[in-house]
């Protein structure tokens, strides 16, 4: 370490100065499953400012006091108490128009009051999602940072917490080409405190997760076993061996007479329950009330989730949605929305749903990364089947060591977020990357991790195919359960007489999902049917996309790119004017193009 010299001063010559917020990391080991439980929304106006030289981290604006320690006042850059205010949840980009295309740093604070409720409480500050690099101080304390645009986070801040309390949130917008995704993505990097925030009291031993599902070994003809795994976080008691809480938990699903004790040791338990239980499904999508109980040295906690069963399995080049064969009848969708960006309410979801039901779809794709929590929600009660993504897309950096770490944390925080949710089927691990050796390692080794934490789903990804040798091709296919097959013939190779031919020359093991398929029409731009941008010529695209799915028998499956148009910075012509135009419905999420009724009219059979 070399010597520093003696005026070095911090705050304008320390380099390394981002080395200090890296020590504590946010990720996957802390995160706890909130379902169910009360929270307190810290959601409303709080102070904001774009911070384009990340000058808050690097003077550490967090430890600056107005008043020195010699009783005099000092000049500082900023007053928490005067910034202007800005919403959150909200993507910053479409809160003012100056920060339009701001992908830097921005600087959030608010304050709020805290009075324990009950002895040993526990307090948990928690992000349902931040884009991308997010640092949390609290009453002039660095608290943590974490990676990742699209998935939850929190903090127990329980040692740090105050009566008032000044929190400071530094968010990293930044694009970058060691980032999951990379620099180069096909849609707009909105950026902020995009997701709800919200304070979560726990007791001092609590239920940290749960994960309950059927397990596919007994899925038998109506009798099913339930299989459960629990996680007991207990922060400030500990055994004389040093061991986790040792104690009794409780699983009850009253409708079906179901009270089982689950013996908890060094923090864990599981079970298995034979159960007869509907089944959840699209056409039936039953969901039971679960509540799990805990006593443990005397500490008691309960959640309660609502839950549905089913087995999803493929066999051959077949999927089996609880043991009948099953067509995929989906759409792909962006988390992108005119007025809102990346930001989503409840009835944006509901509003999605009706529109893939009113084109019969019965599954969707949420591309290109974990939309938020409430979807696969409402999934769940609607009956809608799920593909859910982590944005390893395009080129990301395969070989550095730190992307993987990146991208198996959003993997694994996307996995304990939603594997209770019947509606989601398959996890899928990247979009259209190269078939390099690095990337292989890279993604089997995904792959691996999904299979780890989740034995009841099924792996995919979207591949791009050989296009000089017209088959589909991919050595990941090995790790995967189900190819998803992105193809644009009719687009961006106008060939179409391509597609037959790679299916007739390819012969999977396993099913295939065309994962995209599609063309650019501006709404209302009419033409002949080989006219490009035209509505016509993206109608006559689907048919014959349509037609030639028709005759092959192993796709197991359709997600047309994609429902609605989406902002996309790359896309620059007089037709696309920044957004990209694939959409079956335009950006208005109401009207709908001709091609939407081929769809309609595919997934009515
Ligand atoms: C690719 C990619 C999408 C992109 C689409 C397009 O397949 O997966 O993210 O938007 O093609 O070019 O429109």
């Amino acid at each position: 370490m070399t010597q520093k010299p003696e005026n070095f001063t911090p705050g304008i010559h320390n380099a390394d100065y981002e080395n200090e917020y890296l020590q504590i990391r946010l990720n996957a080991s802390s995160l706890v499953n909130i379902t169910g439980r009360k929270t307190e929304p810290l959601n409303g106006k709080w102070g904001f400012a774009a911070d384009l030289y990340d000058t808050c981290r690097r003077q550490g604006w967090f430890r600056q006091e107005r008043i020195n320690s010699e009783g005099r006042e000092v000049p500082l850059d900023f007053n928490w108490d005067e910034l202007e205010k800005i919403d959150v949840p909200s993507s910053w980009n479409l809160q003012k128009p100056e920060l339009y295309y701001f992908e830097n740093f921005g600087v959030y604070t608010r304050t709020f009051p805290y009075t324990p409720a009950q002895a040993g409480e526990r307090l948990l500050l928690r992000f349902e999602g931040a884009a991308y690099r997010t640092t949390v101080f609290l009453n002039g304390k660095f608290i943590g940072t974490h990676d990742g645009a699209s998935t939850p986070f929190n903090i127990d801040i329980t040692d740090v917490v105050k009566e008032d309390n000044r929190l400071v949130v530094s968010v990293d917008a930044r694009r970058s080409p060691y980032r999951v995704p990379m620099e180069n993505t096909d849609w707009f990097n909105y950026g902020g405190l995009y997701r709800d925030v919200c304070l979560v009291r726990l007791p001092s031993i609590y239920i940290k997760d749960w994960f309950v599902r059927l397990d596919p070994q007994f899925a038998a003809k109506d009798s099913y076993v339930i299989q459960v795994d629990i996680c007991i976080e207990s922060v400030d008691v500990f055994h004389a061996n040093g061991s986790k809480v040792t104690g009794t938990a409780w699983m009850e699903i009253p409708e079906l007479g179901i009270n089982n004790e689950i013996q908890i040791y060094n923090g864990k338990g599981e079970a298995k329950i034979p159960a007869s239980l509907q089944l959840w499904s699209p056409e039936n999508p039953k969901l039971y009330d679960v509540k799990f109980s805990l006593n443990a040295i005397g500490r008691t906690d309960t959640v309660s989730d609502r839950i549905g069963f089913r087995t999803i399995a493929v066999k051959g080049q077949e999927i089996f949605l609880n043991g009948k064969k099953i067509f995929l009848k989906g759409v792909s969708v962006h988390e992108d929305h005119f007025a809102l960006g990346k930001t989503t309410t409840e009835e944006i979801i509901r509003q999605t749903i009706r529109d893939l039901k009113e084109m019969n779809g019965n599954y969707l794709r949420l591309a290109h990364y974990p939309h938020d929590a409430r979807f696969a929600r409402i999934a769940d009660e609607e009956g809608v089947l799920l593909w859910e993504e982590i944005p390893v897309y395009w080129a990301i950096a395969f070989d550095n060591p730190e992307t993987y770490t990146d991208a198996e944390n959003q993997l694994t925080e996307l996995i304990y977020r939603d594997r209770n949710r019947a509606s989601v089927i398959i996890w899928s691990i990247g979009n259209e990357n190269a078939d390099t050796d690095s990337r292989l390692s890279f993604m089997s080794k995904l792959a691996q991790r999904v299979r780890e934490l989740d034995n009841s789903r099924l792996v995919s990804a979207a591949c791009l195919i050989k296009h000089d040798k017209l088959v589909i091709e991919d050595r990941l296919v090995d790790f995967l359960d189900v190819i998803g097959f992105n193809e644009y013939y009719g687009w961006y190779d106008p060939d179409f007489d391509k597609l037959p031919k790679i299916l007739a020359n390819s012969n999977p093991e396993k099913p295939v999902i065309i994962s995209e398929f599609g063309g650019d029409a501006q709404l209302g731009n009419r033409g002949a049917k080989d006219e490009l941008w035209t509505e016509d010529n993206q109608k006559y695209i689907y048919e014959r996309q349509v037609e030639t799915f028709k005759k092959c028998s192993y796709i197991a499956g359709t997600t047309p790119w994609i429902l609605y148009d989406f902002r996309c910075p790359r896309r620059f012509n007089r037709y696309q004017e920044g957004f990209n135009r694939k959409g079956l419905i335009d950006a208005d999420r109401k009207t709908r193009k001709p091609a939407f009724y081929v769809m309609q009219e595919y997934y009515r059979g």
